[in-house]
């Protein structure tokens, strides 16, 4: 073998035919017909190599893969003569460019899964009169734990789930209820309101939990504001996400920031309330927490809680994401892998 050549074989063949086949239909400019040119075509280029390989094989591979090389080669520059580019260019330099011929097709863009569901949930709440207001990711300690209501020595203020910037001041916020607290000071009521947003938690990472997250919070602030309207604004909610046949079940649980405080589940989608693996049996799932803004809230925020009740909730979204895909590990939607966001 001398310098320059390249000995052929059936497989190298099959695999160059392969490769040009795609390098033809992708060139969609004259930089990248000459780069396929100098790689296929030129006097050091691959085909070019192997067409001097030839000569390096024994007399019966030569009788039977030389021709199939020049072959190979007088297709390739063919078919590069007559690649839909370079026949662009020819008619374009002939000044008879054909403007209607149809465009090259760009790779198309798509919207990641987490904004596709954060932009249904926010069409269901605007169009039930919510509006959206955001908050800044990196909070003070008292917007998100001391207004909310959490005492002094409250476990999540910990370390171990928190991100602070500067020790017990500066954070990143955990969860979206800090935006609740400014909307309810920069605002009078009556306020019904959705703030979604980024979060962050200082949390090993799994394929169950990850250190940022996205949630959805919602406010609902105004004279005899009951839980009542609770339950009925997350069950019109939960038949619009998850459709019309939807139930939800309430449980007592606990949040600084509502008395009561409740956990609401789904019937589970998947199974229809019958028990599978995504329910773990039990029928339901658990989509949000919410409850009834706690009075002391309400008056750190300068709102009048003889006057106003107020009702919130809050969702994550990638928990809904992983339901509502069957996803069983977190992570992938923070890879951005496209081979996984393109079945979106
Ligand atoms: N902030 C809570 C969390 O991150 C979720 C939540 C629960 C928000 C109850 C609320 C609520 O507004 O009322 O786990």
């Amino acid at each position: 073998m001398t310098a320059d050549s390249m000995v052929p074989t059936a497989e190298l063949l099959a695999q160059t035919e392969k490769e040009v086949a795609s390098g033809l239909q992708s060139i969609s400019s004259d930089a990248e017909a000459e780069v396929f040119r100098i790689k296929y075509l030129g006097k050091k280029g691959l085909l070019s190599s192997l067409v001097r390989g030839v000569k390096d094989l024994s007399p019966e591979e030569k009788r039977n893969l030389g021709a199939k090389v020049n072959a190979l080669f007088q297709s390739v520059e063919g078919r590069f003569k007559a690649a839909p580019w370079t026949q662009r260019r020819a008619s374009a330099d002939a000044g008879s460019f054909d403007w209607t011929l149809p465009g090259f097709p760009f790779p198309r863009g798509g919207i990641h899964p987490l904004t596709q569901i954060r932009n249904r949930i926010r069409d269901i709440f605007t169009g039930m009169g919510f509006d959206i207001a955001y908050g800044p990711e990196v909070e003070t300690d008292y917007y998100n734990f001391g207004a909310l209501n959490f005492q002094p020595n409250h476990p999540a203020r910990d370390m171990q789930d928190t991100f602070y910037v500067k020790a017990d001041e500066v954070l990143l916020r955990t969860h979206t209820s800090p935006a609740q607290v400014r909307v309810m000071l920069n605002r009078k009521p009556p306020l019904r309101c959705i703030m979604p947003g980024r979060v962050y938690r200082n949390e090993e990472v799994s394929s169950r939990s990850y250190c940022l997250f996205h949630q959805v919070e919602g406010l609902y602030v105004d004279q005899r504001v009951t839980f009542a309207d609770l339950k009925g604004t997350l069950l019109a909610f939960a038949k619009q996400f998850f459709g019309e046949q939807t139930k939800i079940k309430i449980r007592p649980s606990f949040f600084p920031f509502t008395e009561p405080s409740v956990e609401v589940d789904v019937w589970c989608f998947l199974c229809g309330g019958k028990g599978c693996s995504l329910c773990k049996q039990s029928g339901w799932l658990e989509i949000l927490g919410a409850g009834m803004v706690h009075p002391n809230v309400l008056a750190n925020c300068g709102i009048d809680n003889e006057k106003y009740t107020g009702f919130a909730f809050g969702m994550g979204i990638e928990r809904i994401a992983l339901l509502k895909y069957g996803i069983d590990d977190i992570r992938i939607l923070f890879e951005n892998d496209v081979r996984f966001l393109r079945q979106f």
